[in-house]
């Protein structure tokens, strides 16, 4: 059976660095599918390789072991990446490198920022990439949502019933989205974020560690939710509300 091309060369990888093909065993065996004579091969670029996109390479290094990542590659921005930066992505095994690999198969934005999230995936799907997730085996997502695209939910998470949430939404540690809960495409949770049931979070907006939105209310496309916060009255479109109750920031 012909399988992947073993040592094939990444392609364009100006200024890249690092140890070559990731060492560890990721996502189940199905993603390494084999269909009639065609074996499916799927090469991952995580985007991004601060803080945030080693969080992620956490979250895919606990998944259950069994699958096909056969190889991770970190793609930073040509300049974005600190030396201290880079030499702890070398040290997880993992290839950096500042343009995209012709052989790399899938994506996984992984910064926290939405706005760049949101460059990082047009970026790569103009390069015919497939958005790939990772959900921590410690958090508890309903299956139907496992399946949309670029989710991000790292450890000790809980997604509750009749939630949805759009492409590439990042839910940090420890977060909690209850019932009815309408979370746009790229929103970010911080660490322990709370969503009360039937709040409505539109495209793009970030909330910061440990906000607290109440029951119903809504935060506009954009808006930036400060850490601690609690929402108590809707957030405009683009606005920074902050404190308790959450006001916009100028304004308290
Ligand atoms: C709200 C926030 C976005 C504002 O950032 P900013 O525009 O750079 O604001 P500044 O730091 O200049 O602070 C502006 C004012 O708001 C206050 N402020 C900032 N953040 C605040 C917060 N979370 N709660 C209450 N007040 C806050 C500052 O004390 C300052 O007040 P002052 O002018 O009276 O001194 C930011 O402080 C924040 O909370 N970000 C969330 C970060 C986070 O949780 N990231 C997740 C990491 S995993």
């Amino acid at each position: 059976m012909g399988t992947e091309e073993e040592g094939a060369p990444l392609g364009p990888v100006a200024g890249s660095r690092g140890t070559g093909s990731a060492r560890m065993v990721l996502f189940p065996l199905v993603g390494r599918a084999t269909s009639e004579e065609r074996v499916v091969v799927r090469r991952l670029v995580v985007m991004g390789a601060g803080g945030h996109a080693r969080e992620v390479l956490d979250v895919l290094e606990s998944l259950p072991e069994g699958t096909a990542w056969e190889r991770v590659t970190v793609f930073a921005e040509p300049g974005a990446t600190t030396p201290g930066a880079a030499a702890l992505i070398w040290q997880r095994g993992h290839e950096l490198v500042d343009v995209l690999p012709t052989d790399a198969t899938h994506h996984l934005p992984a910064v926290g920022d939405p706005a760049l999230r949101r460059r990082f995936a047009e970026l790569a799907e103009r390069h015919g990439l497939l958005p790939a997730g990772a959900v921590s085996p410690s958090s508890t997502v309903p299956e139907a949502l496992r399946g949309v695209p670029g989710l991000v939910v790292f450890p000790r998470s809980h997604v509750s019933t009749n939630v949805t949430l759009g492409a590439h939404c990042h839910l940090n540690t420890g977060c909690q989205v209850s019932h009815d809960g309408r979370l746009g495409d790229r929103v970010t949770l911080g660490p322990g974020v709370l969503v009360a049931g039937g709040v409505t979070i539109e495209d793009d907006a970030f909330l910061g560690i440990g906000a607290v939105v109440l029951p119903g209310r809504r935060i506009g496309r954009a808006a930036v939710v400060g850490a601690g916060a609690v929402v108590v009255h809707d957030v405009a479109p683009g606005t920074t509300v902050a404190g308790n109750p959450a006001r916009p920031l100028g304004l308290r």
